[in-house]
Order: structure tokens, then C-alpha cells, then sequence
């Protein structure tokens, strides 16, 4: 295990693993575990960061770090603070189409300061957050989309991002799957 990955998994567990925080620790544990088997989908250069990213993705819900209550923003400036590098600093802020969700809160412009990044490495990490549920199990992204839509109210500001977000995180997902099933096609 790298450096970096080392330290946002200890970081991610000094955070967030509590008794408070049981469920959300299962699922960061899962969404780390499934990043490591996408990692193959992104550059040799980039793999290290999108599991560092899966670990540390959802540690703006650490009690201590709510401040707007968008945990990517949150996590976001937490690890800014902290001097994490820029772009995992980026993912994390981004992760899941959060700027839906900012758009949702009226933090649109609070989260645009932070990078947003395109490409294999982002499609990673929202696959790997989507198909892992609230309790670290795997699930298919319906199901997962699904839970979602259960757990948080039709009015709440994730239901709704979640709805209208839906079909980029299909997008996100479907790119990621088919580079794992390219990367499993045997050599001509
Ligand atoms: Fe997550």
C-alpha cells in the first residue's frame, strides 16, 4: 500500500470510525475495498489516488468536520486545510456529481472553487461509491440508487439531486464496467 493510501485510510478511520459512526465506516471500508478492484480501469500514474480518493470520500460526515452539511464540500475543505494534494482534494469534492447536490443547497459557488475532474479516474471513484451500499455490501447501481431515494425524504436536498443526477451516474458507471470488460478481453 502506498503512502498516500495508507494515510487516508487511517485518516478515513480516525474519522469515522465510531460507534456513532458504524454504518458510515462499513461503507467507506467497502467503497475503498471495490476502488482497489477498479483500479485497473484508470492509469498506473492515477491509481493510488482514486483509492486514497474512496477512503477519504466521505469524511466531510465526521461530526467534527459538518459545517454546510454537503459532506463533499465539507470533507473537501477539511482535507484543503490539511494540505492534501489538489486533485484528490478535487475528487473528493466532486465525488457523485456533488455539485448537483450544491446546486440543491445553494452551495453551487462555495463547491466550483474546487477542481473538477473528468475521465476514468472520476468515473472510478462514483462507481465504486455507487455499487457499495450503506452497510459496505455490494450492490447494482439501481439498487443502489434506490436505496438512496428511500433513505433520504422526496424533499430532502439528496433525494432530489440523486433523481436528477441519475442519468450522469449511469454514465459514470457504464464508462467504468466497460473499461473493466475491455481490460478482460484476452490479447489478440
Ligand atoms: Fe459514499
Amino acid at each position: 500500500m502506498s503512502d498516500l493510501t495508507a494515510n487516508a485510510k487511517d485518516l478515513a478511520a480516525g474519522l469515522l470510525d465510531s460507534p456513532q459512526m458504524a454504518r458510515r465506516w462499513a461503507h467507506v471500508q467497502g467503497v475503498g475495498q471495490r476502488a482497489t478492484e477498479l483500479t485497473r480501469t484508470v492509469v498506473p500514474a492515477d491509481r493510488d489516488l482514486l483509492v486514497a480518493a474512496a477512503w477519504l470520500h466521505d469524511v466531510g460526515y465526521a461530526p467534527d468536520l459538518v459545517d454546510t452539511g454537503l459532506h463533499s464540500l465539507d470533507g473537501a475543505r477539511y482535507l484543503r486545510r490539511n494540505g492534501y494534494p489538489l486533485r484528490l482534494v478535487g475528487l473528493v469534492a466532486h465525488h457523485t456529481c456533488a455539485r448537483i447536490e450544491a446546486a440543491e443547497r445553494g452551495l453551487a459557488d462555495q463547491l466550483a472553487v474546487f477542481p473538477l475532474e473528468e475521465g476514468p479516474l472520476m468515473d472510478a471513484l462514483v462507481t465504486a461509491d455507487l455499487t457499495v451500499g450503506p452497510r459496505g455490501q455490494r450492490l447494482e447501481l439501481a439498487e443502489r440508487i434506490e436505496e438512496i431515494l428511500h433513505r433520504y425524504p422526496p424533499q430532502s436536498p439528496v433525494h432530489r439531486a440523486i433523481q436528477r443526477a441519475e442519468p450522469l451516474l449511469k454514465a459514470h458507471v457504464r464508462r467504468t464496467l466497460g473499461r473493466l470488460d475491455a481490460d478482460e478481453q484476452p490479447a489478440p
